[in-house]
């Protein structure tokens, strides 16, 4: 008999180095973590979608196939609908889909839940429909998702819910390397404050504006860094990895992108003896990350605290989206 569902999971995200400035063509890095998100995904011999995703509130949200993007959509289900019109047009099928999801991490995390659900999904529908999609071939109509709802972003955060480990990454997936990284000892810590990403690009987008050569400087020397810390991680020099992660955050707070809550927390995590700290994803908000030896672990976690910041405890180089059943 055929199949008619299956649940895939995707890993979430941290970025590494090189935020923001991999949106204008510059390389990052980017390791999957531990926590991840479900999806389950049904064919249905009916004309509609139906998604539950409890994580983001979206309760019984139902639409006709030809709606699919049309009127308003709610937040929390712009990524699954949008990805499922993308797929339908690139690979039609006639059913009806229904979806559930469900996530590990919270979605405040900047852990990137949206673009984690949208390879669930289209990763799910390449299975179903017995497409058997190539990771590239998944990652261009997550990525045209991606786009299609925030007008820009790199799509490092799509790569690495499909590859997983950690990845060398170039915007629009230009470049796509996986890096053999086993035991990256990082620390994570929470702001408690939520991020949104497309108002701190748009943020930095207009200082590009008022000031382009301050703001392309900043991404010319994130740019060297990236491949200065490429080279470092490989070799596993974790204090040379967080004093190049330290010049990181300086050119992040020239870009305007940090908040006092996070400066309080890399400077905590680095006088209780961090290598180096920096925020990751888009600033603002969400998560900071710090490079420690396995001695002071204990002390940076609880200077993190200490200035109100939450550990969230991941392990990075987690492995890419998979089918659960
Ligand atoms: C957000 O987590 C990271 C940014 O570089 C955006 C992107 O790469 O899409 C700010």
């Amino acid at each position: 008999m055929e199949r008619n569902n299956i649940t895939v999971s995707a890993p979430g995200k941290l970025m590494l180095l090189g935020e923001h400035a991999v949106v204008y063509g510059h390389p990052c890095l980017v390791t999957a973590v531990d926590q991840r998100m479900k999806a389950t995904v049904e064919l249905v011999d009916s004309s509609t979608f139906e998604l539950e995703a409890p994580d983001v509130k979206v309760h019984n949200y139902k639409k006709s196939l030809p709606e699919l993007g049309k009127g308003e959509i709610p937040k929390g289900a712009q990524f699954v609908e949008i990805a499922i019109k993308n797929f339908k047009e690139k690979y039609p099928f006639k059913d009806g889909v229904r979806v559930a999801t469900a996530s590990e991490f919270s979605s405040q995390f900047g852990f990137g839940s949206s673009s984690a659900s949208t390879v669930c999904v289209v990763k799910a529908l390449s299975e179903l429909t017995r497409k058997k999609l190539s990771n590239k071939e998944l990652f261009d109509i997550a990525y045209k998702t991606v786009l299609d709802i925030q007008g820009k972003g790199s799509g490092f955060d799509i790569a690495s819910a499909i590859w997983g480990g950690t990845l060398y990454f170039v915007t629009g997936g230009e470049k796509i390397e996986q890096l053999s990284v086993d035991n990256l000892p990082l620390v994570v810590g929470y702001s408690g404050i939520k991020a949104d990403t497309v108002t701190l690009m748009d943020q930095v987008l207009r200082k590009a504006k008022e000031t382009p050569e301050v703001v392309e400087n900043s991404y010319r020397e994130i740019h060297l860094l990236v491949e200065k810390v490429n080279v470092q991680l490989l070799k596993q020099n974790w204090k040379e990895l967080g004093e190049l992660m330290n010049e990181n955050q300086k050119l992040l707070n020239m870009l305007g992108v940090s908040i006092p809550k996070l400066d309080d927390m890399i400077a905590a995590s680095i006088r209780a003896g961090a290598y180096g700290a920096k925020l990751s994803g888009a600033g603002g908000g969400d998560c900071m990350i710090a490079i420690v030896s396995p001695n002071k672990e204990q002390e940076v976690k609880k200077a993190i605290g200490s200035v109100g910041g939450t550990i969230i405890p991941v392990s990075p180089n987690a492995p890419g989206a998979r089918i659960e059943k």
